[in-house]
């Protein structure tokens, strides 16, 4: 991998998008590393959580690679949304935690990537915004699904329309991001995240991703009916078995991830 940079520690992977003189901007290439990075993170049996980030202090991802799309035709740029939904779709879609570190801008695509995580902790300087209007464009990697979902209709639209940038502080106010933290602390708390997230069943994550996650694609009593069949497998797991029992002794339970 070239524009990316994989870290593995202690169950968590970094990984951090590295073009740093495009803002880190989303070209082909990093739509195809990152696809293959998190197909590999799939099947490593030594990560439980994934942590996203941009390299340097000023930006998380500027968007979508702009010099890039200028370039397209309409038939083009149709196949260009649809690689970014599909890469996105598997980021939201993981089977196991993916936090974005918001280290700076997270502006167009970027500002997507960070909705198709599951978490997002930013930094107090990060800045976050849906400016593709201000290009004649909309937001074409999911954006116009996820915000909403996220922060509901009308901040969405607001942001959307506007092409508005917001503060980290503001996008805590409207639920866009979990957490804003100092700068030189945002790998830290993402990483405190990661940790404790590790420390719970792994099985009961999983499930609770899945439950989460594809419940908001159906009606609530379908959502209702994919927790319930969740439920009762985890009831039968080992992991189940341990919590349990150890509530019930009083001590730290041992997941095995059974
Ligand atoms: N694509 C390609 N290059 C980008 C880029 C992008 N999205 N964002 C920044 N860059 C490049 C700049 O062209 C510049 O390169 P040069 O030095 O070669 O000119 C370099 O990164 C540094 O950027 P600036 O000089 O502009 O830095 P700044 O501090 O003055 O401004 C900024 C920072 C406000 C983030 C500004 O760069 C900016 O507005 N970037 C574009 C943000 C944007 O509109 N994103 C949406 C893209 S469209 C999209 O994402 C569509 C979609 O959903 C599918």
């Amino acid at each position: 991998m070239e524009l990316l940079r994989l870290e593995k520690d202690a169950g968590v992977a970094l990984v951090t998008i590295s073009r740093p003189k495009a803002l880190n901007a989303l070209n082909a290439q990093v739509f195809d590393e990152l696809q293959a990075c998190f197909n590999q993170l799939r099947e490593d049996q030594d990560v439980g959580v994934v942590v996203l980030t941009g390299d340097g202090e000023k930006a998380f991802v500027a968007g979508a690679d702009i010099k890039e799309l200028a370039a397209l035709d309409g038939f083009a740029a149709k196949a260009v949304s649809a690689r970014g939904q599909e890469v996105f779709r598997a980021i939201d879609g993981f089977p196991k935690p993916v936090i974005a570190a918001i280290n700076g801008f997270a502006l167009g695509g970027g500002c997507e990537l960070a909705l198709a995580c599951h978490l997002r902790i930013a930094s107090e300087r990060a800045k976050l915004g849906l400016p593709e209007v201000t290009l004649g464009l909309i937001p074409g990697y999911g954006g116009t699904q996820r915000l909403p979902r996220i922060v509901g209709k009308g901040i969405a639209l607001e942001l959307i329309l506007t092409g508005g940038m917001i503060s980290a502080d503001r996008a805590f106010q409207i639920g866009l991001v979990n957490k804003v933290v100092p700068a030189e602390a945002l790998l830290e708390e993402a990483k405190a995240m990661a940790k404790t997230i590790l420390s719970r069943g792994p099985l009961a994550v999983q499930f609770a991703l899945e439950a989460v996650g594809q419940g908001l694609n159906v009606g609530e009593m379908e959502g209702e009916c994919i927790e319930n069949n969740l439920f009762g497998l985890l009831a039968c797991s080992q992991d189940a078995a341990e919590g349990l029992a150890a509530f019930s002794e009083k001590r730290p339970a041992t997941f095995t991830g059974n």
